[in-house]
């Protein structure tokens, strides 16, 4: 069986740790915490093992907090550890465990691709080039709005791609997650350079794309406004609706009125961490005019990247065929059972 460590244990190591105590073909060995707080409780109490550096050892010993060895000793027992460190952290992992024991690892979105601290040389989407990390050792799997934005264009390119002249997209992003302690600023962010764009050039070369992002004094996930713009008459919405019908984890919805109708609905039917794990196509306000098409749809931050790592270790490891690889990943989240749920929901 294959032996996996989660290097992390916030809003994303913890639902990889969900997940990945799901699947028979993995052998979890455990969870990194790098602070003896309630976090820590919560995942003895869940009944992972938790490693922890040499250094906080008096701190867990002084809470009487168990744990079962240091970070080392699980990385060493692992054939492939899952980064979900705080953002920029994946690199000082890389050189200090991962090169010198010689372990595959899999890095989160808040690591980069290119420069001095660069720890892969590639981005993951799992519509996009999911046979292309079969090989690698080091993988980034991209952030939450890289994976949604993949997600959709991968659909419209096959079946628009020769009409379609570029993409302009507006991200709004929530300030935090739900499960932060930080607060919400009561401001509108912009960013001066967001990385989105690049990230999604990198698996989609040839899109002429142009990405702004803005942070929003919300929990509740975030939202993307594209603009695509054709070489002449733009599809009718249900053509668009017809495109994105069978496509694994993007429902339609119809009667949402904002991000926190879906959050709460997800937490309010009881999906695991209140994740829908998927994006959402917001059907009402698909707008087609002249050569332009609009497309609205919100974006499960803490979710969404949870399947994309399990269909990335599906690949890195076990070289399974996408297909394949879908199905299980399916049986695990339950995405298409989701999908259908949300869409009658908000029909
Ligand atoms: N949150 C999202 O919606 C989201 C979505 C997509 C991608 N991401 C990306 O996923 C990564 C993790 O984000 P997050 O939201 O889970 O962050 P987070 O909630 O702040 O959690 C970060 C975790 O890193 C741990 N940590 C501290 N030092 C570490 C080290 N040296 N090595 C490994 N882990 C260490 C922390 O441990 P303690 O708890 O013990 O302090 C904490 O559990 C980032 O790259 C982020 O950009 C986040």
């Amino acid at each position: 069986m294959v032996k996996l460590f989660i290097n992390g244990y916030g809003n994303i190591g913890r639902r990889l740790a969900t997940a990945f105590n799901l699947d028979r073909e993995i052998n979890l060995i455990g969870i990194a915490k790098y602070n003896a707080d309630e976090r820590a409780k919560e995942a003895v109490s869940k009944g992972y093992k938790v490693f922890i550096p040499q250094s906080i050892e008096k701190d867990f010993n002084n809470k009487k907090l168990e744990f079962s060895g240091y970070i080392e000793d699980a990385i060493e027992q692992s054939d492939i550890v899952i980064d979900a460190s705080k953002e920029g952290l994946g690199f000082a992992n890389k050189q200090k465990f991962y090169l010198p024991m010689k372990k595959m690892a899999i890095f989160q979105g808040g690591e980069n691709r290119e420069g001095k601290y660069s720890v892969a040389d590639i981005i993951h989407n799992s519509r996009v080039n999911y046979d292309k990390v079969v090989d690698k050792s080091y993988v980034i799997q991209g952030s939450c709005n890289v994976s949604g934005m993949g997600r959709i264009m991968q659909p419209l390119i096959e079946n628009f791609g020769d009409r379609i002249i570029r993409y302009d997209v507006t991200l709004i992003r929530r300030w935090a997650d739900l499960e932060d302690s930080k607060d919400v600023k009561d401001s509108i962010e912009w960013d001066k350079n967001p990385h989105h764009q690049d990230d999604v050039k990198s698996f989609i070369p040839n899109a002429n794309l142009f990405v702004d992002s803005y942070k929003a004094p919300s929990r509740m996930m975030h939202l993307h406004q594209m603009y695509i713009r054709f070489k002449d008459k733009a599809p009718s919405k249900n053509e668009i609706l017809d495109s994105f019908e069978n496509e694994f984890g993007v429902s339609i919805l119809n009667s949402a009125k904002g991000t926190a109708d879906v959050r709460k609905k997800a937490l309010e039917i009881g999906f695991v961490h209140g994740d829908t794990n998927m994006v959402h196509i917001h059907q009402e306000v698909i707008r087609s005019q002249d050569d332009v098409l609009k497309i609205l749809y919100s974006d499960d931050q803490t979710g969404m990247v949870i399947p994309e790592n399990h269909l990335l270790v599906q690949s890195m490891v076990f070289k399974k065929p996408r297909r394949k690889a879908l199905e299980y990943t399916n049986r695990i989240f339950q995405l298409n059972k989701k999908k259908k749920i949300l869409e009658e929901e908000f029909k």
